[in-house]
């Protein structure tokens, strides 16, 4: 087995995109975790995700096939809610077999209230317990892209662990497992004590294709599998671009590696979308895309997925006055002003890369000279990002490094909603 995959490996290593010969160093070794027990119905990779306003996902996974049910309860050990969902499995290259994906929708659930579940029944042995979102400023995001299962992944979510937020944003690029399906066992592992804790929303980056030509044509298998995002509810026909509410921040989470050309439907749902968005409720509007459309790094420049998608949606976003774009895919922090076709416009959005979760790739080093004006603050380094929304009209935004082992606030800038500014009114 062990020499069918070192073989696998190599023939996919070489078909994999974006192999990079830019200097990356630093690099920590990659993990390998296995399940917690034996038992084939221990729940195994436990995370949620929101769906709707009082609502939320429980994605967990077991090697026999049980109930797919969720108890749930607001006292530890008293379970009065009970939900039943659905089990799915996928096949990967004839030589994988997923174990049993179990999704179950829980709720409706009161805001900012912390809940106690068990996955697979009352007799499930475990307990596991989360927060729900508030229904009142601050709300609080932990944001951290590209993050892979090595020892800096670690670090970065040990440090995200000690930051008391509410919601966790990812900008796509998660497992890096390459093809290699255990790798994202093992990442639902790593990331499970923060992910059942917390709704983690993520979106997709070019490491979730994993579309081997002949062998499996069918893009996004792990990824659509294993985190169920919630689309249907954002009217989103995909799993690859939805959006979500966090009290008064609407959330547009993109698909890079969707369609995104004028009159694709990843383009209709987001017109659609942005029409839907009443500045009065959700005064903060944010984006998350994966491809960074602004980045003075030299990694990663001139793909489809920034210049092409840049093209299309920059002026659905600008005249929608978006107020931040968060994306990853190049290794390194950097933020940039208020920008709107390349230049500083005081009603564009700003565009943030934070794509330096810790993977096994390292980091993007090398920055174009002189730094671009609009470029304020860019920094090779691994860390995360601190987003709260501390009131309808004001938001702080910080960037955590990892300084190897500790967390070292580095940037941080305050930033006022456009929606509150009068001379940029939609
Ligand atoms: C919003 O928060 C900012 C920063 O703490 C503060 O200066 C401002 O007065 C607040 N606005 C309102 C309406 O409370
Ligand atoms: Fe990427």
């Amino acid at each position: 087995m062990v020499k069918i995959w070192g073989l696998v490996a190599i023939v996919l290593i070489v078909l994999v995109q974006n192999v990079s010969s830019y200097d990356r160093p630093g690099t920590r070794k990659n993990l390998v975790i296995h399940p917690s027990s034996d038992d084939p119905l221990s729940p195994d990779q436990v995370h949620i995700s929101l769906v709707g306003p009082d609502k939320m996902r429980i994605s967990w996974i077991t090697k026999g096939s049980a109930m797919p049910t969720v108890v749930y309860g607001t006292t530890s050990g008293k379970y009065e809610g009970s939900a039943t969902g659905t089990t799915s499995s996928y096949h990967f290259l004839l030589i994988y077999c997923s174990g049993r994906i179990n999704d179950v929708v829980i709720g409706p659930l009161k805001p900012n209230t912390v809940y106690y579940y068990k996955c697979g029944g009352p007799s499930s042995t475990q307990e596991f317990s989360f927060k729900t979102p508030p229904s009142q400023f601050p709300i609080k995001f932990a944001v951290a892209g590209d993050l892979g299962t090595t020892e800096w992944t670690k670090s970065t979510l040990e440090h995200i662990s000690k930051w008391e937020h509410d919601v966790f944003i990812l900008p796509g690029d998660l497992s890096y497992a390459n093809f290699l399906q255990p790798v994202w066992d093992t990442f639902g592992r790593l990331v499970q004590p923060l992910a059942s804790q917390r709704p983690w929303m993520v979106t997709n980056g070019n490491h979730e294709v994993e579309r081997v030509p002949v062998l499996h044509r069918q893009s996004f298998t792990a990824y659509n599998h294993r985190w169920h995002m919630p689309y249907e509810e954002s009217g989103s026909t995909s799993n690859l671009y939805y959006s979500f509410n966090v009290f008064g921040v609407h959330v547009l989470m993109l698909g890079s590696y969707a369609d995104f050309a004028p009159g694709s439907d990843q383009y209709q749902w987001l017109e659609k979308d942005l029409k839907s968005v009443d500045r009065k409720t959700t005064p903060w509007l944010v984006a998350v895309i994966h491809a960074p459309w602004y980045n003075t790094n030299e990694a990663h420049q001139g793909e489809k997925e920034s210049v092409d998608m840049k093209e299309s949606m920059e002026t659905l976003l600008y005249k929608a006055r978006v107020d931040l774009v968060f994306a990853g895919h190049v290794h390194a922090y950097e933020r940039f002003n208020r920008v709107y076709q390349d230049k500083f416009d005081k009603c564009g959005p700003v565009y943030i890369n934070i794509g330096d979760g810790g993977n096994l790739e390292g980091l993007a080093t090398v920055y174009k000279k002189p730094t671009p004006e609009i470029s304020l603050f860019r920094e090779a380094n691994f860390g995360h990002g601190h987003l709260v929304m501390a009131n309808a009209t004001h938001a702080h935004w910080e960037w955590q490094r990892n300084d190897d082992d500790v967390s070292v606030e580095k940037d941080s800038v305050w930033l006022t909603s456009l929606s509150a500014d009068s001379s940029c009114q939609i």
